[in-house]
């Protein structure tokens, strides 16, 4: 398993996604428990859930499975929905996540997005919550490049451990300075959504892919990932209900690109010409 320098410390290359995680009947939960603790047991050290997941679903998933693993043998990374960034209901909303998640801190604990809050407010709150040990560290997602310039502005601003946004072969925006800016300021970047989500809507796969994938003897999904994580810094949070899916997603971590092979893709997927963020 690839790994990277991810939060300060080295984790798996990538993460468990975990959006409509434990939304399902039994039979899908099974699968779904089962498919994480194949992925915590083959080297995968951080999971990303939100209280947004299935209205505490996800999270409670989660609890079930890593109540059976030590805690400090993974990060856990979970995220507040940008209507409780007030400082009272940061702390109503955390303390719910870690009741769910049944453990009693995060190593990360995100802004899903910018609301209507004062960000000065939240980092506020995010700060009372590390004071009292009940987060690590915090972080945001789904913030632009002005956002991010906007944040650090701010009084502990530049206390912001990692941003977490799209990106996938399809939704490459953050290239154009987002992710340099991060990496200089060294903050972690998490990339969401490798495959494009669910459906099609969000990434098309074009006949370059499904063609370099069978020269390569992998899947499309797997060329998708190992594409994501052809630049080392950054941590993919692919998810996945399924313990094939979730072996094929850590066999991705070790397919390696030609110059030509990289140059190729960018034909059919350019990179970005300006800042554009997008989002799912
Ligand atoms: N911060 C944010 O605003 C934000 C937004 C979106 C997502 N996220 C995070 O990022 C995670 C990943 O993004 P996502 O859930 O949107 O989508 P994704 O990981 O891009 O794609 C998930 C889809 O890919 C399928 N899949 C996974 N591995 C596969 C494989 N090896 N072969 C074939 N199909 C495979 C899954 O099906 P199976 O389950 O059947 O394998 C599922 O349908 C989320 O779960 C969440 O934790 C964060």
């Amino acid at each position: 398993m690839k790994s990277i320098t991810f939060n300060q410390q080295t984790t798996s290359a990538i993460g468990i996604g975990t959006w409509h995680i434990g939304e399902g009947n039994q039979q899908r939960t099974t699968s779904e428990m089962a498919a994480i603790k194949y992925g915590l047991d083959h080297g995968i050290n951080v999971i990303d859930t939100a209280e947004m997941y299935g209205e505490g679903l996800s999270e409670t998933l989660i609890g079930n499975v890593i109540k059976d693993y030590q805690r400090d043998s993974f990060q856990l990374i979970s995220k507040f929905y940008p209507y409780h960034a007030t400082p009272k209901l940061i702390q109503t909303s955390l303390e719910n996540s870690l009741k769910r998640l049944k453990t009693d801190y995060l190593d990360v604990y995100l802004l899903h997005w910018r609301g209507n809050t004062p960000l000065g407010e939240t980092i506020s709150g995010l700060e009372q919550m590390v004071q009292k040990g009940l987060i690590k560290n915090w972080g945001v997602s789904n913030f632009d490049f002005d956002d991010l310039q906007e944040l650090i502005s701010l009084p502990n601003g530049k206390n912001c451990r990692l941003n977490e946004d799209l990106y996938n072969i399809g939704s490459r925006g953050i290239e154009y300075s987002i992710l340099p800016w991060q990496k200089q300021q060294q903050m972690s970047f998490v990339g969401y959504s490798p495959f494009g989500s669910d459906g099609s809507e969000y990434l098309q796969i074009k006949p370059v892919l499904k063609e370099m994938a069978q020269q390569k003897h992998v899947t499309v999904h797997q060329l998708l990932l190992a594409w994501v994580l052809r630049n080392h810094d950054l941590l993919s949070i692919p998810k996945t209900a399924s313990v094939e899916h979730m072996k094929s997603n850590i066999a991705a971590t070790e397919i390696n690109f030609t110059a030509d092979e990289l140059e190729l893709l960018d034909q059919s997927y350019p990179k970005p010409k300006h800042d554009g963020l997008e989002t799912i």
